[in-house]
Protein backbone atom coordinates (compact mmCIF):
# COMPACT_ATOMS: atom_id res chain seq x y z
CA UNK A 1 0.00 0.00 0.00
CA UNK A 2 0.90 3.77 -1.03
CA UNK A 3 0.16 6.80 -0.19
CA UNK A 4 0.80 10.18 -1.02
CA UNK A 5 1.11 11.17 3.05
CA UNK A 6 4.31 9.07 3.04
CA UNK A 7 5.78 11.27 0.03
CA UNK A 8 5.61 14.13 1.84
CA UNK A 9 8.49 15.84 4.28
CA UNK A 10 5.04 17.94 5.82
CA UNK A 11 1.86 17.19 4.90
CA UNK A 12 0.37 21.05 5.39
CA UNK A 13 1.10 21.69 1.12
CA UNK A 14 -1.29 18.95 0.95
CA UNK A 15 -3.74 19.68 3.60
CA UNK A 16 -4.01 23.66 2.07
CA UNK A 17 -4.39 22.42 -1.25
CA UNK A 18 -7.72 20.46 -0.63
CA UNK A 19 -8.88 23.11 1.74
CA UNK A 20 -8.62 25.56 -0.78
CA UNK A 21 -10.60 22.78 -2.76
CA UNK A 22 -13.25 22.26 -0.36
CA UNK A 23 -14.06 25.10 0.94
CA UNK A 24 -13.59 28.11 -2.28
CA UNK A 25 -15.08 25.34 -4.30
CA UNK A 26 -17.33 24.00 -2.02
CA UNK A 27 -16.47 20.52 -3.10
CA UNK A 28 -15.77 17.26 -0.63
CA UNK A 29 -12.67 16.00 -0.93
CA UNK A 30 -11.23 12.32 0.46
CA UNK A 31 -7.97 11.76 -0.31
CA UNK A 32 -7.47 8.06 -1.09
CA UNK A 33 -4.33 5.70 -1.09
CA UNK A 34 -3.81 3.11 -3.79
CA UNK A 35 -5.54 0.95 -2.43
CA UNK A 36 -8.92 3.36 -2.57
CA UNK A 37 -8.67 4.00 1.18
CA UNK A 38 -9.47 6.93 2.29
CA UNK A 39 -6.78 9.16 3.97
CA UNK A 40 -7.80 12.51 4.60
CA UNK A 41 -11.51 13.77 4.04
CA UNK A 42 -12.81 17.67 3.66
CA UNK A 43 -17.13 17.21 3.80
CA UNK A 44 -19.31 20.43 2.48
CA UNK A 45 -22.23 21.20 4.63
CA UNK A 46 -25.67 22.00 3.66
CA UNK A 47 -25.95 19.81 0.14
CA UNK A 48 -25.25 16.77 -0.62
CA UNK A 49 -22.68 15.59 -2.99
CA UNK A 50 -24.04 12.75 -5.05
CA UNK A 51 -21.27 13.50 -8.56
CA UNK A 52 -17.88 12.00 -7.88
CA UNK A 53 -14.57 11.80 -10.11
CA UNK A 54 -10.90 10.88 -9.01
CA UNK A 55 -7.78 12.41 -10.11
CA UNK A 56 -4.97 10.20 -9.38
CA UNK A 57 -1.44 11.60 -8.70
CA UNK A 58 0.78 11.53 -11.21
CA UNK A 59 3.95 9.59 -10.19
CA UNK A 60 6.17 6.78 -11.00
CA UNK A 61 3.85 4.14 -8.83
CA UNK A 62 0.45 4.37 -8.15
CA UNK A 63 -0.04 6.35 -4.92
CA UNK A 64 -3.38 7.32 -4.94
CA UNK A 65 -6.07 9.91 -5.83
CA UNK A 66 -7.72 13.29 -4.77
CA UNK A 67 -12.00 11.97 -5.07
CA UNK A 68 -13.54 15.09 -5.65
CA UNK A 69 -17.62 15.04 -5.30
CA UNK A 70 -19.89 17.86 -5.72
CA UNK A 71 -23.80 18.17 -5.79
CA UNK A 72 -24.35 17.77 -9.68
CA UNK A 73 -21.85 17.73 -12.97
CA UNK A 74 -21.89 21.25 -13.75
CA UNK A 75 -20.31 21.82 -10.44
CA UNK A 76 -17.91 19.48 -11.17
CA UNK A 77 -17.05 20.76 -14.89
CA UNK A 78 -16.54 24.53 -13.04
CA UNK A 79 -14.87 23.71 -10.77
CA UNK A 80 -12.35 21.03 -13.27
CA UNK A 81 -9.55 23.52 -13.69
CA UNK A 82 -9.29 24.24 -10.40
CA UNK A 83 -8.91 20.69 -9.40
CA UNK A 84 -6.47 20.12 -12.07
CA UNK A 85 -4.53 23.33 -10.76
CA UNK A 86 -4.34 21.98 -7.61
CA UNK A 87 -3.33 18.44 -8.45
CA UNK A 88 -0.10 20.00 -10.98
CA UNK A 89 0.98 22.02 -8.02
CA UNK A 90 0.86 18.78 -5.95
CA UNK A 91 2.50 17.01 -8.02
CA UNK A 92 5.56 19.17 -8.84
CA UNK A 93 5.95 19.55 -5.04
CA UNK A 94 6.14 15.64 -4.91
CA UNK A 95 8.55 15.75 -7.71
CA UNK A 96 10.58 18.09 -5.96
CA UNK A 97 10.00 16.28 -2.33
CA UNK A 98 11.11 13.00 -4.28
CA UNK A 99 14.57 14.38 -5.78
CA UNK A 100 15.31 16.09 -2.40
CA UNK A 101 14.48 12.69 0.13
CA UNK A 102 16.67 10.61 -2.68
CA UNK A 103 19.54 13.28 -2.72
CA UNK A 104 19.28 13.40 1.22
CA UNK A 105 19.23 9.73 1.25
CA UNK A 106 22.59 9.46 -1.36
CA UNK A 107 24.40 12.15 1.16
CA UNK A 108 23.55 9.78 4.07
CA UNK A 109 24.85 7.12 1.96
CA UNK A 110 27.83 9.18 1.44
CA UNK A 111 28.59 10.20 4.42
CA UNK A 112 28.49 6.86 5.96
CA UNK A 113 31.12 5.42 3.80
CA UNK A 114 32.81 8.72 4.72
CA UNK A 115 32.45 8.06 8.39
CA UNK A 116 33.62 4.58 7.47
CA UNK A 117 36.90 5.44 5.69
CA UNK A 118 38.16 8.24 8.15
CA UNK A 119 37.62 5.44 10.51
CA UNK A 120 39.40 3.16 9.22
CA UNK A 121 42.11 5.60 8.12
CA UNK A 122 42.55 7.11 11.53
CA UNK A 123 43.45 3.13 12.40
CA UNK A 124 45.86 2.46 9.97
CA UNK A 125 48.04 5.80 10.00
CA UNK A 126 51.21 4.89 11.29
CA UNK A 127 51.02 1.29 10.72
CA UNK A 128 53.46 0.20 8.41
CA UNK A 129 52.43 -3.79 8.71
CA UNK A 130 50.71 -4.51 5.51
CA UNK A 131 49.12 -7.58 7.20
CA UNK A 132 47.59 -5.37 10.38
CA UNK A 133 46.34 -2.62 7.54
CA UNK A 134 44.43 -5.63 5.73
CA UNK A 135 43.25 -7.04 8.77
CA UNK A 136 41.95 -3.96 10.40
CA UNK A 137 40.27 -3.06 7.18
CA UNK A 138 38.95 -6.93 6.87
CA UNK A 139 37.29 -6.35 10.47
CA UNK A 140 35.78 -3.03 9.42
CA UNK A 141 33.85 -3.75 6.43
CA UNK A 142 32.67 -6.78 8.75
CA UNK A 143 31.62 -4.83 11.10
CA UNK A 144 30.18 -2.26 8.89
CA UNK A 145 27.98 -4.62 6.80
CA UNK A 146 27.46 -7.22 9.99
CA UNK A 147 28.80 -10.13 8.18
CA UNK A 148 29.24 -13.63 9.69
CA UNK A 149 32.57 -14.24 8.52
CA UNK A 150 34.88 -12.89 5.34
CA UNK A 151 38.40 -12.98 4.52
CA UNK A 152 40.90 -11.18 1.88
CA UNK A 153 42.73 -13.52 -0.36
CA UNK A 154 45.46 -10.74 -1.68
CA UNK A 155 49.29 -10.64 -2.57
CA UNK A 156 52.26 -9.39 -0.10
CA UNK A 157 55.29 -7.13 -0.71
CA UNK A 158 56.83 -9.99 -2.74
CA UNK A 159 53.91 -11.06 -4.36
CA UNK A 160 53.40 -13.95 -2.10
CA UNK A 161 50.10 -15.02 -1.06
CA UNK A 162 48.20 -12.92 1.92
CA UNK A 163 44.97 -14.96 3.29
CA UNK A 164 43.90 -13.03 6.44
CA UNK A 165 40.22 -14.29 7.73
CA UNK A 166 37.44 -12.72 9.83
CA UNK A 167 36.29 -15.80 12.42
CA UNK A 168 36.74 -18.66 9.98
CA UNK A 169 39.07 -21.00 9.22
CA UNK A 170 41.71 -22.01 6.44
CA UNK A 171 39.34 -24.89 5.33
CA UNK A 172 36.38 -22.87 5.23
CA UNK A 173 38.10 -20.14 3.22
CA UNK A 174 39.18 -23.18 0.77
CA UNK A 175 35.61 -24.19 0.36
CA UNK A 176 34.23 -20.54 -0.19
CA UNK A 177 36.79 -19.94 -2.74
CA UNK A 178 35.37 -22.93 -4.44
CA UNK A 179 31.78 -22.35 -4.37
CA UNK A 180 30.37 -23.05 -7.24
CA UNK A 181 28.41 -19.66 -7.57
CA UNK A 182 31.56 -17.92 -7.37
CA UNK A 183 33.51 -20.27 -10.01
CA UNK A 184 30.74 -19.61 -12.13
CA UNK A 185 30.43 -15.35 -11.90
CA UNK A 186 32.77 -13.51 -13.70
CA UNK A 187 34.64 -12.06 -11.06
CA UNK A 188 35.73 -8.35 -12.40
CA UNK A 189 33.22 -6.72 -10.28
CA UNK A 190 31.56 -6.58 -6.84
CA UNK A 191 28.78 -9.66 -6.62
CA UNK A 192 26.12 -11.55 -4.36
CA UNK A 193 25.55 -14.92 -4.99
CA UNK A 194 24.16 -17.65 -3.00
CA UNK A 195 26.32 -20.45 -1.60
CA UNK A 196 25.11 -24.34 -1.76
CA UNK A 197 24.16 -24.21 1.51
CA UNK A 198 21.94 -20.90 1.34
CA UNK A 199 24.55 -18.58 2.91
CA UNK A 200 25.00 -15.11 0.83
CA UNK A 201 28.31 -14.36 -0.16
CA UNK A 202 29.64 -10.86 -1.49
CA UNK A 203 32.36 -11.05 -3.49
CA UNK A 204 34.28 -8.05 -4.06
CA UNK A 205 37.65 -7.95 -6.69
CA UNK A 206 40.64 -5.87 -5.27
CA UNK A 207 42.31 -4.43 -8.00
CA UNK A 208 45.36 -2.75 -9.26
CA UNK A 209 46.05 -1.06 -11.97
CA UNK A 210 44.27 -2.98 -14.69
CA UNK A 211 44.76 -6.59 -13.17
CA UNK A 212 42.67 -8.16 -10.34
CA UNK A 213 45.11 -8.78 -7.44
CA UNK A 214 42.93 -10.49 -4.87
CA UNK A 215 39.20 -10.47 -3.25
CA UNK A 216 37.78 -9.95 -0.68
CA UNK A 217 34.73 -12.10 0.36
CA UNK A 218 31.80 -11.76 3.38
CA UNK A 219 29.68 -14.59 4.18
CA UNK A 220 26.24 -14.07 6.15
CA UNK A 221 24.67 -17.76 7.21
CA UNK A 222 21.46 -18.62 7.47
CA UNK A 223 18.73 -17.79 9.22
CA UNK A 224 20.33 -14.39 8.67
CA UNK A 225 19.19 -12.37 5.31
CA UNK A 226 21.21 -12.27 2.21
CA UNK A 227 23.11 -9.48 1.60
CA UNK A 228 21.19 -6.55 -0.07
CA UNK A 229 22.18 -3.76 -3.35
CA UNK A 230 23.12 -1.43 -0.78
CA UNK A 231 25.92 -3.40 1.51
CA UNK A 232 26.92 -4.65 -1.87
CA UNK A 233 27.29 -1.00 -3.00
CA UNK A 234 28.66 -0.10 -0.15
CA UNK A 235 31.41 -2.30 -0.02
CA UNK A 236 32.08 -2.13 -4.11
CA UNK A 237 32.52 2.11 -3.39
CA UNK A 238 34.84 1.11 0.21
CA UNK A 239 36.93 -1.81 -2.60
CA UNK A 240 37.35 0.86 -5.42
CA UNK A 241 38.53 3.29 -2.27
CA UNK A 242 40.95 0.96 -1.03
CA UNK A 243 42.44 -0.70 -4.18
CA UNK A 244 44.86 1.93 -4.80
CA UNK A 245 45.71 1.87 -0.95
CA UNK A 246 46.00 -1.90 -0.96
CA UNK A 247 48.65 -0.70 -3.73
CA UNK A 248 50.36 1.82 -2.11
CA UNK A 249 50.96 -0.08 1.30
CA UNK A 250 52.70 -2.70 -0.96
CA UNK A 251 54.89 -0.57 -2.49
CA UNK A 252 55.78 1.37 0.33
CA UNK A 253 56.34 -2.30 2.27
CA UNK A 254 58.30 -3.11 -0.30
CA UNK A 255 60.38 0.51 -0.21
CA UNK A 256 61.04 0.02 3.03
CA UNK A 257 62.81 -3.45 2.73
CA UNK A 258 64.71 -2.09 -0.20
CA UNK A 259 65.35 0.99 2.17
CA UNK A 260 67.01 -1.84 4.47
CA UNK A 261 68.46 -3.45 2.50
CA UNK A 262 70.18 -0.36 0.63
CA UNK A 263 71.05 0.01 4.55
CA UNK A 264 72.63 -3.21 5.25
CA UNK A 265 74.58 -3.11 2.02
CA UNK A 266 76.24 -0.17 2.79
CA UNK A 267 77.08 -1.40 6.36
CA UNK A 268 78.46 -4.24 4.88
CA UNK A 269 80.64 -2.11 2.71
CA UNK A 270 82.12 -0.32 5.26
CA UNK A 271 82.80 -3.46 7.73
CA UNK A 272 84.68 -4.71 4.96
CA UNK A 273 87.80 -1.31 4.79
CA UNK A 274 88.91 -3.62 7.60
CA UNK A 275 89.13 -7.53 8.13
CA UNK A 276 89.28 -7.00 11.76
CA UNK A 277 85.54 -5.13 12.00
CA UNK A 278 83.94 -7.87 9.45
CA UNK A 279 80.30 -8.22 10.39
CA UNK A 280 80.97 -5.52 13.37
CA UNK A 281 77.65 -3.19 11.97
CA UNK A 282 75.49 -6.19 11.82
CA UNK A 283 76.61 -7.18 15.26
CA UNK A 284 75.78 -3.82 17.09
CA UNK A 285 73.32 -3.72 15.24
CA UNK A 286 71.88 -6.75 17.15
CA UNK A 287 73.03 -5.92 20.27
CA UNK A 288 71.14 -2.48 19.91
CA UNK A 289 68.18 -4.36 19.24
CA UNK A 290 68.34 -6.40 22.68
CA UNK A 291 68.78 -3.34 24.56
CA UNK A 292 66.24 -1.18 22.72
CA UNK A 293 63.86 -4.56 22.99
CA UNK A 294 64.54 -4.68 27.08
CA UNK A 295 63.70 -0.73 27.02
CA UNK A 296 60.62 -1.87 25.79
CA UNK A 297 60.91 0.90 22.86
CA UNK A 298 57.90 0.93 20.33
CA UNK A 299 58.25 -1.53 16.99
CA UNK A 300 59.06 1.94 14.41
CA UNK A 301 61.90 3.17 17.24
CA UNK A 302 63.60 -0.17 16.98
CA UNK A 303 63.39 -0.08 13.48
CA UNK A 304 65.32 3.43 13.65
CA UNK A 305 67.42 2.13 16.15
CA UNK A 306 68.38 -0.80 13.71
CA UNK A 307 69.27 1.42 10.71
CA UNK A 308 71.42 4.06 13.21
CA UNK A 309 73.54 0.67 14.35
CA UNK A 310 74.22 0.18 10.38
CA UNK A 311 74.76 3.42 9.82
CA UNK A 312 76.86 4.54 13.16
CA UNK A 313 80.50 3.90 11.37
CA UNK A 314 79.69 5.08 7.83
CA UNK A 315 81.78 7.93 8.54
CA UNK A 316 85.29 5.28 8.21
CA UNK A 317 84.20 5.05 4.55
CA UNK A 318 86.24 8.55 4.21
CA UNK A 319 89.45 7.01 6.08
CA UNK A 320 91.85 4.88 5.08
CA UNK A 321 91.84 1.20 5.23
CA UNK A 322 95.55 1.45 6.08
CA UNK A 323 94.92 3.48 8.93
CA UNK A 324 91.84 1.48 10.25
CA UNK A 325 93.68 -1.49 10.15
CA UNK A 326 97.49 -1.03 11.21
CA UNK A 327 98.28 -3.37 13.67
CA UNK A 328 101.27 -1.02 15.11
CA UNK A 329 100.07 1.86 17.48
CA UNK A 330 98.10 4.83 15.80
CA UNK A 331 100.12 8.25 15.28
CA UNK A 332 97.99 10.77 16.94
CA UNK A 333 97.48 12.64 13.33
CA UNK A 334 95.60 8.98 12.49
CA UNK A 335 93.95 8.64 16.23
CA UNK A 336 92.43 12.33 15.54
CA UNK A 337 91.13 11.48 11.94
CA UNK A 338 89.77 7.93 13.25
CA UNK A 339 87.99 10.14 16.10
CA UNK A 340 86.51 12.02 12.94
CA UNK A 341 84.63 9.31 11.42
CA UNK A 342 80.87 10.55 13.54
CA UNK A 343 81.53 13.86 11.96
CA UNK A 344 82.01 12.22 8.24
CA UNK A 345 78.74 10.36 9.37
CA UNK A 346 77.10 13.51 9.81
CA UNK A 347 78.26 15.26 6.81
CA UNK A 348 76.96 12.37 4.42
CA UNK A 349 73.57 11.78 6.26
CA UNK A 350 73.03 15.00 6.46
CA UNK A 351 71.34 15.81 2.99
CA UNK A 352 69.47 12.42 3.42
CA UNK A 353 66.71 14.15 6.30
CA UNK A 354 66.43 11.19 8.17
CA UNK A 355 64.40 10.78 11.71
CA UNK A 356 66.89 13.16 13.96
CA UNK A 357 66.87 9.87 16.11
CA UNK A 358 68.47 7.88 13.57
CA UNK A 359 71.52 10.79 12.91
CA UNK A 360 71.68 11.59 16.29
CA UNK A 361 72.42 7.82 17.10
CA UNK A 362 74.62 7.20 14.55
CA UNK A 363 76.89 10.37 15.45
CA UNK A 364 76.99 10.29 19.15
CA UNK A 365 77.92 6.57 19.93
CA UNK A 366 81.37 7.42 21.10
CA UNK A 367 79.99 10.62 23.24
CA UNK A 368 80.43 8.94 26.96
CA UNK A 369 78.19 10.07 30.62
CA UNK A 370 80.84 12.08 31.76
CA UNK A 371 81.24 14.48 28.33
CA UNK A 372 84.56 12.88 27.53
CA UNK A 373 83.91 11.27 24.38
CA UNK A 374 83.52 12.88 20.81
CA UNK A 375 83.33 14.41 18.66
CA UNK A 376 81.13 17.21 21.14
CA UNK A 377 81.49 16.03 24.27
CA UNK A 378 77.72 16.01 25.42
CA UNK A 379 77.42 14.48 28.97
CA UNK A 380 74.01 12.34 30.28
CA UNK A 381 71.32 12.38 29.08
CA UNK A 382 72.32 15.25 26.74
CA UNK A 383 73.21 12.05 24.69
CA UNK A 384 70.53 10.81 22.96
CA UNK A 385 69.00 7.52 23.84
CA UNK A 386 69.98 5.96 20.51
CA UNK A 387 73.40 7.36 21.12
CA UNK A 388 73.77 5.86 24.73
CA UNK A 389 72.56 2.16 23.26
CA UNK A 390 74.80 2.18 20.34
CA UNK A 391 77.40 2.90 22.52
CA UNK A 392 77.43 -0.16 24.61
CA UNK A 393 76.95 -2.13 21.80
CA UNK A 394 79.81 -1.06 19.88
CA UNK A 395 81.88 -0.99 22.89
CA UNK A 396 81.40 -5.07 23.45
CA UNK A 397 81.54 -5.49 19.82
CA UNK A 398 84.64 -4.12 19.69
CA UNK A 399 85.78 -6.02 23.12
CA UNK A 400 84.83 -9.18 22.35
CA UNK A 401 85.87 -8.88 18.64
CA UNK A 402 90.23 -9.48 17.46
CA UNK A 403 91.92 -6.28 16.72
CA UNK A 404 95.25 -5.77 15.00
CA UNK A 405 96.61 -5.06 18.64
CA UNK A 406 94.70 -7.77 20.98
CA UNK A 407 93.18 -10.68 20.89
CA UNK A 408 89.27 -10.35 21.38
CA UNK A 409 88.18 -10.45 25.51
CA UNK A 410 86.10 -12.76 26.59
CA UNK A 411 82.51 -11.90 27.28
CA UNK A 412 82.59 -11.76 31.05
CA UNK A 413 85.52 -9.75 30.74
CA UNK A 414 83.95 -7.13 27.88
CA UNK A 415 80.98 -7.31 30.22
CA UNK A 416 83.38 -6.34 33.41
CA UNK A 417 84.65 -3.57 31.03
CA UNK A 418 81.11 -2.11 30.66
CA UNK A 419 79.88 -2.38 34.62
CA UNK A 420 83.26 -0.37 35.02
CA UNK A 421 82.58 2.46 32.75
CA UNK A 422 78.94 2.68 34.64
CA UNK A 423 78.10 6.27 34.64
CA UNK A 424 81.01 7.50 33.68
CA UNK A 425 81.43 6.13 30.78
CA UNK A 426 78.20 4.53 29.86
CA UNK A 427 74.43 4.94 30.87
CA UNK A 428 73.61 2.21 33.95
CA UNK A 429 70.21 1.59 32.64
CA UNK A 430 71.44 0.58 29.12
CA UNK A 431 74.15 -1.77 30.85
CA UNK A 432 71.81 -3.00 32.80
CA UNK A 433 69.46 -3.44 29.97
CA UNK A 434 71.72 -5.21 27.89
CA UNK A 435 72.79 -8.03 30.54
CA UNK A 436 68.81 -8.27 31.24
CA UNK A 437 68.44 -9.11 27.30
CA UNK A 438 71.64 -10.95 27.67
CA UNK A 439 70.17 -13.24 30.02
CA UNK A 440 66.59 -13.48 28.58
CA UNK A 441 67.70 -14.58 25.61
CA UNK A 442 70.41 -17.23 26.70
CA UNK A 443 73.22 -15.66 25.40
CA UNK A 444 73.52 -17.27 22.13
CA UNK A 445 70.64 -15.73 20.18
CA UNK A 446 71.71 -12.61 20.85
CA UNK A 447 75.57 -13.60 21.13
CA UNK A 448 74.96 -16.17 18.49
CA UNK A 449 78.29 -14.90 16.20
CA UNK A 450 80.72 -14.55 19.34
CA UNK A 451 78.89 -17.71 20.89
CA UNK A 452 79.22 -20.38 18.15
CA UNK A 453 82.12 -22.39 20.45
CA UNK A 454 80.39 -22.61 23.99
CA UNK A 455 80.07 -25.46 25.61
CA UNK A 456 77.33 -25.88 27.61
CA UNK A 457 78.22 -26.05 31.24
CA UNK A 458 80.17 -22.71 29.62
CA UNK A 459 76.93 -21.17 29.30
CA UNK A 460 75.49 -21.95 32.50
CA UNK A 461 78.50 -20.69 33.81
CA UNK A 462 77.78 -17.43 31.72
CA UNK A 463 74.20 -17.53 32.68
CA UNK A 464 75.00 -17.52 36.64
CA UNK A 465 77.64 -14.32 36.00
CA UNK A 466 74.97 -12.61 34.45
CA UNK A 467 72.52 -12.84 37.63
CA UNK A 468 75.65 -11.75 39.54
CA UNK A 469 76.68 -8.80 37.13
CA UNK A 470 73.12 -7.58 37.04
CA UNK A 471 73.39 -6.82 41.28
CA UNK A 472 76.63 -5.68 40.57
CA UNK A 473 75.37 -2.91 37.90
CA UNK A 474 72.11 -2.03 39.64
CA UNK A 475 74.96 -0.73 42.59
CA UNK A 476 78.14 -0.56 41.27
CA UNK A 477 79.92 3.21 41.29
CA UNK A 478 77.15 4.44 43.17
CA UNK A 479 78.26 6.93 46.05
FE1 LIG B 1 82.56 4.24 15.76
Amino acid sequence: MASIQDYFFDTAFLDRSIDYLAETLHLAITVVDSEGIPVTTRRTTGHDTPVSRAYPFHFSSDIGAIVCAAPDQDHLSQAEPHILYCLASLNSQLLRETELRETTEEMLQLSSQLNFLFKVAKKIIGIDDLKKCYQIILEEISQTIKADQGFIHTKGRMDEEICLTHRMTGEEVESTLKAVCLQRTASGSTIICTREDGASLLYSPIKEKDSQSGRLVFIRALPHRAFSASEKQLVGIIENIISPTFETLRLYDSLQDLYMNTVKALAAAIDAKDEYTHGHSFRVAKYALAIGEELGIDKHQLNDLEIAAYMHDLGKIGISELILGKPGKLTSEEFCLIQKHPVFTDKILQPIKLPARILEGAIQHHERMDGSGYPLGLAGTNISLFGRIIAVADVFDALTSKRPYREALPVEDALKTLCDGIDSLFDREMIIAFIAALRAQQSTEVMGDIHMGLRHHDIQNLNQFLIELTDFAMVANRG
